[in-house]
């Protein structure tokens, strides 16, 4: 066999995930911590790396949602910056990864290069950077160049800012004259003990999964099952292979919500619990409106989908959600059909849609434990983006019941392998 083709590993390795604008966290719980105070991120990172964690890993959302033309308050959004936070977290933890999710669509990559290696330096080889291309106006107004690529001058664009951004951390001068920028740079910085900083990805097109197997170390997905998973990886075993490069060298981790319990019937009440304070009547209308174009407060939330048709026209994907505003119609007519196959209300299918998307995970310690261990064998994925419903406490479970019999069954590590992030992901070096 070459080494350019895939070899399961067997095992499986978790990261903490924190998300940006979202849903999935109950904020309204009296466990509930803060997103703003630090000490909400120094626990459940601690926790994580008690749970041999490979890393830590922050989504972005720089701007909050907005919905007719009015601020969304119904999910959580703002929390400090990415990399202050990060940075702040190097200084109690001592094994675990950093993650930053930063866009390349509205920085500078001479600057960010920079900020990056710093966090890399400062945390002596645990720095990643989470590469995004940002699909949302309203966030691009938030900078002086504005919400101005298309999906293909996006990720075109990703590419220079990599480049320059590699040959920044490999310590080379950078002349570049481009239609974005034009940089004369020298080198300031040394190299931290991985190289440069390891390089995550976060988009799902075929020129996102391209990006990918070209550019980078990681990529963060949503995918929903394990079927799902297989075909994921063999598109991108074969995508890294037309770059050239080993198919092991690019691990796959999709996002995963866990809810876990003694057993399995605990485990479905529990679930029931965390969706229902998940997604309120409030949320559920939000949702549909964002779809209708229209204002649908007079709806019962527990009550059936709205008959009157979606206002497709005042629907806008890039000012809302990441949904494509031109299939809306069809994609109301699938779902009158579904709710009413299911006798959904308008609440059950805003679950089903805003939660459901998260790969959950519901049952015993055991079963989740070898849902696991068939994942690990299968090599579909190389692990997870853990997405705790609950912070700070959210991984307490997964890392006190579910950790252990990941290590009992020999498809999760038992300690650290290395002292970069680099090494304790299983990468190449840096060539
Ligand atoms: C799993 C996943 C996570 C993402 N997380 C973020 C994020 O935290 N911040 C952000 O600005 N964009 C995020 N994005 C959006 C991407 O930046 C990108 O703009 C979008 O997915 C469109 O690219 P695509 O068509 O290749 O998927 C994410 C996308 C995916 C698929």
């Amino acid at each position: 066999m070459s080494s350019t083709e895939f070899t399961p590993t067997g095992q499986i390795q978790f990261n903490a995930f924190f998300q940006g604008v979202n849903t999935g966290t109950i904020w309204k719980s009296p466990e509930s911590g803060s997103q703003i105070e630090f000490e909400s991120f120094r626990r459940i990172a601690q926790t994580a790396e008690r749970g041999k964690f490979a890393a830590f890993f922050l989504a972005e959302g720089l701007r909050m949602r907005e919905q007719n033309g009015k601020v969304f308050e119904l999910d959580v959004a703002g929390r400090p910056d990415n990399q202050s936070m990060l940075a702040s977290l190097a200084a109690v933890t001592e094994n675990l990864g950093l993650v930053a999710t930063q866009n390349s669509t509205f920085n500078d990559p001479v600057e960010l290069a920079r900020r990056l290696q710093s966090l890399d330096l400062l945390s002596e080889g645990r720095a990643a950077w989470n590469v995004v291309t940002t699909d949302n106006a309203w966030t691009g107004a938030n900078f002086r160049r504005g919400g101005y690529l298309d999906h293909a001058e996006r990720y075109e664009h990703a590419e220079r800012f990599l480049d320059v951004a590699k040959d920044i951390w490999a310590g080379r001068d950078v002349e570049h004259v481009g239609k974005h920028y034009s940089i004369d740079h020298q080198p300031q910085l040394p190299a931290s003990p991985q190289g440069r900083p390891v390089l995550f990805q976060a988009g799902m097109s075929p020129s996102g999964r391209d990006f990918a197997a070209k550019n980078c170390d990681v990529i963060f997905t949503v995918l929903p099952n394990l079927p799902a998973a297989q075909d994921f990886r063999a598109d991108i075993v074969e995508r890294t292979k037309k770059f050239g490069r080993p198919a092991n060298d690019v691990k796959i981790t999709p996002v995963v919500e866990f809810i876990l319990a003694p057993t399995a019937q605990e485990a479905e009440e529990k679930r029931q619990e965390v969706r229902r304070l998940q997604v309120g009547p409030q949320q559920a209308i939000a949702f549909l409106e964002q779809f209708w174009g229209a204002d649908l407060s007079a709806y019962d939330p527990d009550g059936p989908l709205p008959e009157i048709d979606p206002v497709v026209e005042e629907t806008d994907g890039s000012r809302g959600v990441a949904f494509q505003a031109s299939g809306v119609r069809e994609k109301v007519a699938a779902w009158r059909e579904e709710a009413a196959a299911k006798n959904w209300s308008i609440r059950d299918l805003a679950t089903s849609q805003l939660v459901g998307r998260q790969n959950p995970v519901a049952g015993s310690y055991d079963a989740v434990a070898e849902q696991m261990a068939e994942y690990a064998a299968t090599g579909a994925v190389d692990g997870f983006c853990v997405a705790p419903w609950l912070i700070p406490t959210g991984l307490d479970d997964v890392v006190n019941e579910l950790v252990p019999r990941l290590q009992d069954r020999g498809v999760y590590p038992e300690d650290y392998v290395g002292s970069t992030l680099r090494e304790n992901l299983g990468l190449p070096g840096v060539r």
